[in-house]
């Protein structure tokens, strides 16, 4: 039975007085787990305001220590008090120029320092119009995964670049369609037993209004939240509809 997770991705907003969001978030407390992941200055501080939330990081290096002006690795993380980190986010794709195998190299270094990787996937609008929807995020799975994967330390987020931050959803059956896709590669790559138990999240304009429906929809095991998930209303709410999918 995969445990459900709603996982809340900051991004670049928030500053310390925005952590009062997450003493309200904890009212949302039930079956699922919930993560927030702010930028890395509030890491340490929101650990120790968090309760019940886990706190990840938002991206690592690849090492675990040196002349990297700027990065931040896995280890530093974990110090602070994380206990996830997401990977291979579209916008460290597009913005940073992260190749899978950049992705699959801080995988490993996540797992090395013990922390959980949420690893993200998903098409462009161009390559879904193109129908290559389902090549592309088999070959991210491929490429970004590394073999050690269980279901304790790695997520899955399926998230169409194209719905982050849009409004734009895929349909339901689209949707379906990428996460029953997701499970059989990872069962046919990891065996049946570790590939049921990866959980998958969508991720990609996931509100109130239509986070029941997308819970709904097989093998998504919960969300990965931009926008919603800074304002505990709104997160309360995706959290509140998870826990009764
Ligand atoms: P969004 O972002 O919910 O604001 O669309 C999702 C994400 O990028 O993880």
């Amino acid at each position: 039975m995969r445990v459900k997770l709603a996982a809340g991705n900051w991004k670049m907003n928030g500053t310390r007085a925005d952590l009062a969001q997450l003493a309200a978030m904890q009212e949302a407390t039930g079956k699922a787990e919930i993560l927030i992941c702010p930028p890395s200055p509030l890491i340490s501080a929101a650990a120790e305001a968090a309760g019940q939330i886990a706190i990840g990081g938002q991206d690592c290096h690849a090492n675990t220590s040196g002349a990297h002006t700027g990065d931040i690795s896995a280890v530093m993380l974990k110090d602070a008090g994380a206990s996830h980190v997401i990977l291979g986010h579209s916008e460290r794709r597009s913005d940073h120029g992260e190749s899978d195998a950049d992705v699959r190299a801080k995988c490993v270094a996540a797992w090395d320092a013990g922390l959980k990787s949420i690893v993200c996937v998903g098409e462009t609008l161009d390559q879904r119009e193109a129908h290559n929807t389902l090549d592309i995020i088999g070959g991210q799975l491929a490429g970004s995964i590394p073999d050690a994967a269980t279901g304790h330390n790695l997520v899955v987020a399926y998230e169409p670049v194209w719905a982050i931050g849009t409004g734009k959803i895929p349909t339901l059956d689209q949707i379906g369609e990428v996460h029953d896709f997701m499970r059989v590669k990872l069962e046919q790559r990891f065996g049946e037993g570790v590939g049921r138990s990866v959980r998958l999240l969508y991720g990609g304009s996931v509100k109130p209004g239509n986070a029941a429906e997308i819970f709904g929809v097989s093998n998504v095991d919960g969300a990965l939240v931009g926008g919603a998930s800074l304002k505990a209303a709104d997160f309360v709410l995706i959290i509140t509809a998870l826990n009764a999918s």
